[in-house]
């Protein structure tokens, strides 16, 4: 990923509008790949065109699955069963997406050919021992470097059998990866994690005709089931939904509608949060959109007030702590982070990189191992922010452009096509001032 891209925010108009959020990621990354060993044709609408789900999609077409773009957001997929995977001839890339490359080394575990797993910088420097681990448990065989970094060299034709897994850390990709392998393996897997985490991996394959238990913290499924083919509704995502949410909480005279976004309560611990802090945020039009609720968000300006953030949030909110460290910095008084450790092996290590840019705009921020404890309410003056490459981080400082009274530059913006391709144009018409250099 080149570092050409940088922007430019600083203080901008009031937010208003109704804007529309681009689809899920997660969930997206999951359509295609269960798609893909379905029996028969899948639509997908309102896929994400990031490019950790197009990396998705690419590693499909090369496995020898057919899928359509008939037009934008939407896909056909022609499934090639759950048997009919076949060996790519150069290694996958899954960029900078670590959903991708974690349930795939899943999914590929039960293969019966070889395959390699490769992945951009930030990808390459995430740990990835926390699915060999329970995937070799299960009997296959998948070589990382020393470090348990990537690439994987996922050895194919290892028989798998099922295993009662009690995951160390909660984490949906963990989760995943070990139900993927589970389709292959022999007998029955039971995992168990921590603290519930999102459970679109459950919800889905149970919407392409897989027999699986599940319950918030758990799940099981036995082998050899076939998937039949079905078509999905990929909601609007939640976590690129965040940005505004904080940016209209946050700049005076803001008042935004954010329509039909997907509220699985896994994945909504931002609202609460944002809501202790004072927030003034309405849902409206409830509805469901292939099988998740959603509801068009009403977010207005409200002065928001430091707050501990409960640790039973933290994994119902851990893509969006980025975007809550900029509405702590608005926010008078203290917010306290804590028990969220994960934030470290992210896109970026996301405690470090947002302490250091908001310590570069003059706010106090004491980092700690597993949190922070963020200093509101002073005026965030000028400065130059790392991205690291990681999408969240520049989307976060772009909203901590908006309260400045400075300028605020970040660099290395590239990687926000990951996840919200058109950020900064939907940013810039709903009142944002942020130029590209
Ligand atoms: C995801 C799970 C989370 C999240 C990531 C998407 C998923 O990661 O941070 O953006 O789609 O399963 P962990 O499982 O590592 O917590």
């Amino acid at each position: 990923m080149s570092n050409a891209q940088y922007w430019i925010a600083r203080k901008g108009q009031p937010l208003q509008g109704s804007l529309v959020i681009p689809g899920d990621k997660s969930v997206s990354h999951r359509a295609v790949m269960f798609a893909a060993l379905a029996d028969g044709t899948s639509t997908i609408e309102g896929f994400l065109e990031g490019e950790d789900t197009r990396a998705t999609a690419r590693i499909f077409s090369q496995l020898g699955v057919r899928i359509e773009t008939p037009s934008a957001s939407r896909r056909i997929v022609h499934g090639v069963g759950i048997d009919g995977l076949q060996a790519p001839t150069a290694p996958l890339d899954c960029g900078n997406a670590g959903t991708g490359m974690r349930l795939l080394s899943g999914l590929l575990a039960g293969q019966r050919f070889d395959c390699t797993l490769v992945g951009d910088e930030s990808l390459s420097g995430r740990p990835m021992r926390r699915v060999t681990g329970p995937l070799a448990l299960m009997g296959a065989r998948i070589d990382t470097e020393d470090d348990g970094t990537p690439p994987l060299h996922v050895h194919g034709g290892q028989p798998l059998r099922g295993i009662e897994f009690a995951s160390p850390v909660a984490s949906a990709q963990v989760k995943s990866a070990v139900l993927l392998a589970a389709l292959y393996a022999e007998g029955e897997t039971s995992v168990v994690e921590p603290h519930p985490t999102r459970d679109y991996t459950e919800r889905m394959l149970a919407a392409f005709g897989v027999d699986i238990e599940y319950a918030p913290g758990k799940a099981r499924l036995r082998g050899g089931q076939r998937l039949r083919a079905t078509d999905i509704v990929v909601p609007a995502d939640f976590s690129s939904a965040a940005f505004f949410l904080v940016a209209a909480s946050i700049i005076p005279g803001s008042e935004l509608r954010l329509c039909q976004v997907g509220l699985n309560p896994r994945r909504t611990g931002l609202l609460h949060a944002l809501r202790l802090m004072g927030a003034d945020i309405r849902e409206e039009n409830p509805a469901e959109q292939g099988g998740e609720p959603v509801a068009d968000l009403v977010v207005r300006y409200a002065p928001l007030k430091g707050a501990r953030i409960p640790e039973a949030l933290v994994p119902d909110m851990i893509d969006e702590f980025p975007a809550l460290f900029v509405a702590a910095a608005a926010a008078q008084g203290q917010t306290v982070v804590t028990g969220a450790a994960e934030l470290r092996v992210k896109e970026s290590d996301r405690l470090a990189a947002m302490a250091t840019g908001l310590r570069a705009l003059g706010m106090q921020v004491d980092e700690t191992e597993d949190g922070a404890t963020l200093h509101g309410g002073a005026v965030l003056g000028s400065g130059t922010i790392e991205s690291h490459g990681d999408h969240r981080i520049a989307m976060a400082f772009a909203i901590a452009g908006q309260i400045s009274g400075g300028e605020v530059r970040i660099n290395d913006v590239d990687n926000v096509a990951t996840s919200f391709p058109g950020f900064d144009a939907l940013a810039g018409g709903a009142g944002f001032s942020l130029s590209t250099g």
